[in-house]
């Protein structure tokens, strides 16, 4: 039996971006962008701010044009085309913001039609709907309340609703959990697994949080200046990049780790007599090898374990170790190849003064 011919390749992808640019008053903004995000997929693109980050979302949502290159939303081409229809493809894409912009005036349930009320849908299939979404986002009795009387993580669950009510199949969100505090952020970013998995829509989450990420991104992009500069699952991102705008953006996730008295008096640049801080990454295949061991007879030096901690990226477990070595650069060199041989990634947090000892030592 002969197989369908596919007749678009490009719709199995939500998004198929092509040499993107976008540039203001003469500036470039975004160079060279291209990028394919597969139906059903959660895409974390994350860099700094200033990278260009939401730029880039406002012409995936086409409230921007590019400068050049392309864009295509589930095999239709979304940019150079009529604003009509623009629009039509639009209706397939929900956003959400920082803000939620809910409208004060108007009832939760009353939000989430808003869109359906738009497009002219009749007002009792829109209500049944609107129904339908507020509970698929936990929020099953709030109907009548008004904005005011919610908390920030309900507004956003709200937001959510909203942005997927016209049966959208790709969700975009812009620093979608940074107004709101941990614990409330890590139940919508469970929220937002949740409905990718049940309804199979794709998910773009923009931020400049590795913490964020690291929750819920399938793939991650790292965005800097404009460029993509690199690609990647959050797995081997996290434990084995060597580009160093990604590495500096987990530091911050991972610098959390380092007592507030070590970050103090930690130097960027060795001088005379002092230690050197190396924070060694395992994986799951690695965590159980005595390499600690091994680098002491094989280097004859002395090592001190500062402190370690497992984690988890999502089921994988992940562990990283910082340990304290005397500075020796041709020795420090060897230490971190031989990591290297043996699957465990390494960086150099810092360096410490030996005379700084006393006061953390202790
Ligand atoms: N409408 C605009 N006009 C001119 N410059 C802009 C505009 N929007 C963004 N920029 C510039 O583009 C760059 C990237 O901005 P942005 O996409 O907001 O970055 P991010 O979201 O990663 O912080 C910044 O230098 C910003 O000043
Ligand atoms: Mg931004």
């Amino acid at each position: 039996m002969s197989q369908m011919p596919l007749q678009n390749p490009q719709q199995f992808f939500s998004v198929v971006i092509n040499h993107l640019d976008k540039s203001y008053d003469g500036i470039e903004v975004l160079k060279g962008i291209n990028l394919e995000v597969p139906q059903g997929q959660i895409l974390g693109i994350i860099g700094k701010s200033g990278a260009g980050k939401s730029t880039l979302l406002r012409c995936l949502n086409g409230l921007e044009q590019p400068s050049s290159g392309t864009i295509t939303i589930h095999g239709k081409l979304f940019t150079g085309i009529k604003e009509s229809d623009r629009r039509k493809i639009q209706q397939d894409i929900g956003n959400v913001f920082q803000n939620s912009n809910l409208l004060s005036r108007l009832t939760v349930l009353e939000n989430v039609m808003f869109p359906l009320n738009l497009l002219k849908v009749n007002s009792k299939i829109a209500h049944s709907k609107a129904l339908q979404m507020l509970h698929l986002v936990g929020l099953k009795g709030k109907e009548d309340a008004y904005p005011g009387q919610l908390s920030g993580g309900q507004c956003q669950r709200v937001a959510i609703a909203r942005a997927l009510i016209s049966d959208a199949s790709l969700l975009l969100c812009d620093e979608f959990t940074s107004a709101l505090d941990i614990e409330t952020s890590l139940e919508i970013l469970e929220l937002l697994r949740d409905l990718n998995k049940r309804l199979g829509i794709s998910i773009i989450l923009i931020t400049h949080d590795m913490g964020v990420v690291r929750e819920i991104c399938d793939e991650v992009c790292v965005l800097d200046q404009g460029r993509i500069v690199e690609k990647n699952d959050i797995t081997s991102i996290l434990l084995h990049t060597q580009n160093t705008v990604t590495k500096s953006l987990i530091r911050n996730l991972i610098n959390k780790d380092l007592p507030h008295h070590l970050q103090e008096i930690l130097l960027q640049k060795p001088k005379t007599n002092c230690d050197i801080l190396v924070r060694l990454f395992f994986s799951s295949q690695t965590a159980g090898e005595p390499i600690i061991s091994s680098i002491v007879k094989k280097y004859d030096i002395p090592i001190n374990i500062l402190f370690g901690n497992l984690d988890h990226i999502r089921k994988t477990a992940f562990g990283s170790l910082t340990i304290k070595i005397p500075y020796n650069i041709q020795i420090i060199n060897k230490i971190m190849n031989y990591l290297e041989k043996r699957g465990v990634s390494s960086e150099i947090v810092g360096y410490l003064p030996q005379d700084g000892e006393m006061a953390w030592n202790s």
